[in-house]
């Protein structure tokens, strides 16, 4: 007679020990995800940095009047210098408008936001998007900067180009409540008719939820 070679195992408890313990490892992960999400949130990206957050702020009076007669006054620390002189020379056909200035007036505001642009400043904002930056690139737009698209992508065409309120990503005031003072954190964002970002990515979904927190876990491995 031929001996079984194990103790035989009726295969659907077998199968079904699988699942079982399939479905513990992934309520593991899940319950991992969460914890970790809300231990990143609660670990502000702006404070947990050594650096300076956001960008430096405008201070000069002539530029914010000059330059924030119809988008509000973009810091010098969004864009690298190469791409504030392009602008400045070409202030008669500027984005379809005409901007042009007294040659005087536009060489000393060329002059200011070409030597506090993001390449000299210590403000995390514009070390990022200068790291961003491919080399020798120098865009015409702070909208056109990887850095900034990547931090936008999750925003649709209805939110911002479609919501009159917004007009178009160009407007940042719009949405971030404290650009004026350089400060561009997650806290201070309401998209009109979206309310407050935070809010609402927390309350839009579990797995938005999910995402948020391995979105939030990455920001913080990489330090983007
Ligand atoms: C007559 C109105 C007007 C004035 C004055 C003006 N701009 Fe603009 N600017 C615009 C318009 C319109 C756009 C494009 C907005 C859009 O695409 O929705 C723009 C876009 C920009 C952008 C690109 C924003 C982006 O999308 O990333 C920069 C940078 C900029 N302006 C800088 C300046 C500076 C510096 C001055 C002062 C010398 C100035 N602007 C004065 C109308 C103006
Ligand atoms: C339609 C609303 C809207 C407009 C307009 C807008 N933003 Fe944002 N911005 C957001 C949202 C939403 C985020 C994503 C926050 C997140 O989930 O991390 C964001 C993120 C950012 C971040 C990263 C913040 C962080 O905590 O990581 C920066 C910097 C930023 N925006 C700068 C700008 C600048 C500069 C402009 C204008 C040229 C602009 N934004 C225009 C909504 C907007």
């Amino acid at each position: 007679m031929i001996k079984p070679l194990a103790p035989s195992i009726n295969p659907d408890r077998l199968t079904n020990i699988k699942k079982i313990r399939k479905r513990r490892i992934v309520m593991k992960l899940i319950f991992i995800l969460l914890i970790l999400s809300s231990y990143v949130t609660l670990a502000d990206d702006d404070s947990s940095s050594s650096k300076k957050p956001g960008v430096a702020p405008v201070n000069n009076a002539n530029y914010a009047e000059e330059c924030g007669a119809c988008h509000f006054a973009y810091q010098p620390g969004l864009l690298p210098s190469s791409s504030w002189k392009k602008l400045m020379t070409g202030l008669e056909d500027h984005f379809g408008e005409n901007a042009e200035l007294e040659t005087e007036e536009q060489q000393v505001l060329t002059d200011y936001l070409t030597k506090q642009a993001a390449e000299f400043s210590s403000y995390k904002r514009s070390t990022k998007i200068i790291r961003s930056l491919i080399k020798d690139k120098t865009p015409l737009r702070i909208t056109e900067i990887p850095y900034i698209i990547k931090k936008h992508d999750e925003l649709t065409s209805v939110m911002v180009t479609g919501n009159p309120e917004v007009k178009s990503l160009s407007y940042c005031d719009n949405c971030h409540t404290k650009a004026i003072t350089g400060s561009y954190t997650e806290d201070d964002i309401i998209v009109p008719g979206y309310g407050n970002w935070e809010e609402y990515e927390h309350s839009s979904s579990f797995f938005g939820r999910i995402k948020r927190g391995a979105k939030e876990l990455y920001k913080n491995i990489t330090g983007d």
